[in-house]
C-alpha cells in the first residue's frame, strides 16, 4: 500500500499511514513526506518497532544530525545518549544508580523551541517512544505561522524589528544545564539573540519565533516593558486554537519543524516510566526578511 497522509483536523499535525521505518524509503515516498511536513509542520508515525540505527537512518533523510545538547547539571556528566549513538538523546524520568538516564524528568516541559539558545538552532527533532506512562506526558505543538499571521497589529508594530535573548541556562523542564548559574538579571541572560519574527527558509512564510519564555529579554527595552510585551505575545502564540496535542503509545514517532512550531509536554506521575529517544537535525541561523 502507498503511504497516506491523514491530517489531524487541527491547525497543524498529520499522521503518515502505511510506512515501516525499519526499511529504507524511496525518493518518491520521501518527497511525499517532505511535502506533508512543510504543510502540516508535525508528522506522526504510529506503531513502529525500530532500533536506534533505524531512527538515525530515518532522521538523516532530512538533514545532518547534531549530537545531543548540553546535559543537565543534575546528571553529573553522565552521558544522555545510548551506547554507540551520540546523535541520539534520551528523554526520560528514569534513574539508574541514583542518576537520571536522560533529560527533562517528569515535570511539565513548558512551551519552547529546541536549542533556540544557539546561534543556529536545530531545524527539526524526531522523537520516538520506547516506554510511556499510562496517563500524562502528552506532547503539544503550536503553529507559529498562524500565531504570526493573527498577531494584533499593535503587538506586531512593537516587535517587528526587535531581537530577543534565548536563555541557555535552563532547559524546557526548568533544570539548570551543566556549567550554568541561575540568571538574576535578564539583561545578562546567556544565549543567542534572534529576531522575534522569522522567515522560513524553505516556505518563505513568516513565523513568530519566541524560543523560550524563562529569562527571555527583548534587547534594548526596560525590563518591565520587555516582560509585558513577552507576556502578551506568549499568551497570543499559545492559544489553544493554534495547538495540537498527541497522547503517546509505545512505538509512536513524531517529527516537528522546529522553525515553525513551539512544543511542550505535560507532566506525569514519576512512579511510572517514560523513555523516549530523540534525534536533532542541523539547522540554520534564523533571519527575518520583511515581505
Ligand atoms: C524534546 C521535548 C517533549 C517530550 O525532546 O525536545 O521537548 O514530550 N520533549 O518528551
Ligand atoms: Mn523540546
Amino acid at each position: 500500500m502507498p503511504i497516506e497522509i491523514c491530517p489531524s483536523g487541527r491547525e497543524l499535525g498529520a499522521e503518515i499511514l502505511n510506512i515501516d521505518l525499519r526499511e529504507e524509503l524511496d525518493t518518491e515516498t520521501l518527497d511525499v513526506i517532505r511535502q506533508a511536513w512543510r504543510e502540516y509542520l508535525v508528522l506522526l508515525i504510529r506503531g513502529q518497532d525500530i532500533s536506534d540505527g533505524d531512527l538515525v537512518r530515518f532522521s538523516e533523510y532530512f538533514g545532518e544530525l547534531r549530537t545531543s545538547p548540553l546535559g543537565e547539571a543534575r546528571m553529573k556528566g553522565r552521558s544522555r545518549s545510548p551506547d554507540g549513538f551520540p546523535q541520539v538523546a534520551i528523554i526520560s524520568n528514569v534513574t539508574k544508580d541514583g542518576l537520571p538516564i536522560g533529560s527533562l524528568g517528569n515535570g511539565e516541559a513548558i512551551w519552547h523551541t529546541d536549542m533556540s539558545y544557539l546561534e543556529s538552532p536545530i531545524m527539526a527533532a524526531v522523537l520516538y517512544a520506547l516506554e510511556v506512562p499510562p496517563s500524562g506526558g502528552d506532547t503539544g505543538f503550536a503553529n507559529m505561522y498562524l500565531a504570526h499571521d493573527t498577531l494584533p497589529e499593535e503587538l506586531r508594530a512593537e516587535l517587528v524589528d526587535r531581537v530577543c535573548i534565548h536563555d541557555h541556562s535552563l532547559n524546557s523542564a526548568g533544570f539548570l544545564r551543566r556549567g550554568y548559574e541561575e540568571v538574576t538579571d535578564v539583561t545578562q541572560t546567556p544565549g543567542a539573540r534572534h529576531p522575534l519574527f522569522r522567515t522560513h527558509p524553505e516556505t518563505g512564510r513568516q513565523a513568530l519565533f519566541l524560543g523560550r519564555r524563562r529569562n527571555a529579554y527583548i534587547s534594548g527595552l526596560p525590563v518591565e516593558e520587555s516582560e509585558a510585551l513577552l507576556d502578551a505575545v506568549w499568551a497570543h502564540a499559545t492559544k489553544p486554537e493554534f495547538t495540537w496535542h498527541h497522547k503517546w503509545n509505545v512505538g509512536d514517532l513524531l517529527m516537528w519543524d522546529n522553525r515553525a512550531v513551539l512544543h511542550r509536554r505535560d507532566s506525569f506521575d514519576n512512579s511510572t516510566r517514560r523513555v523516549m529517544h530523540r534525534t536533532q537535525i542541523e539547522g540554520d541561523k534564523p533571519f527575518y526578511q520583511a515581505a
